[in-house]
């Protein structure tokens, strides 16, 4: 299939359709990890609020580094997985110590810091640098299974969804390819009764074509 149609196509769709939210309207990139930290098991209109609330409270890394753990943990409340905060935490400490409060550029530095795995990364190194870094979360996954109609069997499943996520993510646009997917995911192709009438990617996508889009992924890719 043809990589700039459908790269183009997802852009477009996503400048007319994606979604408004916060951490889009900066390239900080602690404002942008705060937010894939929050969103890794918490859905997006639950995190909105927080989100607000807890820049009020730790608006820089610095504050967050040198803040108690106590306090960090009170700011969390209600989130739930209390093992984000103190990851977000200890991490704060580690980019502050280490880096000169300087949040690392290089991915391997990146996957290093407690509380970050390859997704995460990837959301933050292409949303505030503009790295292409691609992503593959709960909800991309199902996406990439779809288009490709790949029933998605455990593990050479995966590392194939990795290589497509990679061959897919737009080299001139990561910031926006890779916001666009999360959106594609939670607004269009949901797990149940997929959106497919308004999907910028029907003409590309197999498991639509074969009529399977309500019957693939087969497995849960949460
Ligand atoms: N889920 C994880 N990261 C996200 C983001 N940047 N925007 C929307 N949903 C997300």
């Amino acid at each position: 299939f043809n990589l700039a149609d459908l790269r183009q196509s997802l852009l477009t769709w996503y400048q007319q359709q994606g979604r408004q939210l916060p951490w889009r309207n900066t390239r900080d990139p602690y404002l942008i990890w705060v937010s894939e930290i929050m969103l890794q098991q918490t859905q997006v209109k639950t995190v909105l609020p927080y989100y607000q609330r807890w820049l009020d409270t730790f608006p820089t890394l610095e504050s967050l580094a040198k803040a108690e753990l106590q306090g960090v943990l009170k700011a969390w409340e209600g989130l739930g997985y209390y093992s984000r905060a103190r990851n977000l935490h200890k991490a704060a400490q580690i980019v502050l110590n280490e880096y000169n409060g300087v949040f690392p550029q290089q991915l391997s530095d990146v996957l290093t810091l407690p509380g970050i795995g390859r997704t995460t990364a990837g959301g933050i190194l292409s949303a505030a640098f503009n790295q292409s870094v691609s992503i593959l979360d709960g909800n991309v996954k199902r996406v990439l299974s779809r288009l490709m109609a790949l029933p998605v069997p455990p593990k050479k499943g995966l590392k194939s969804l990795w290589q497509l996520s990679d061959l897919i993510l737009d080299p001139e646009n990561p910031r926006d390819f890779n916001q666009a997917l999360m959106d594609l995911g939670a607004e269009i192709c949901v797990k149940t009764k997929p959106r497919c009438l308004l999907c910028p990617w029907t003409s590309h996508c197999l498991a639509y074509q074969q009529g399977q889009q309500n019957q693939l992924p087969m497995t849960e890719t949460t």
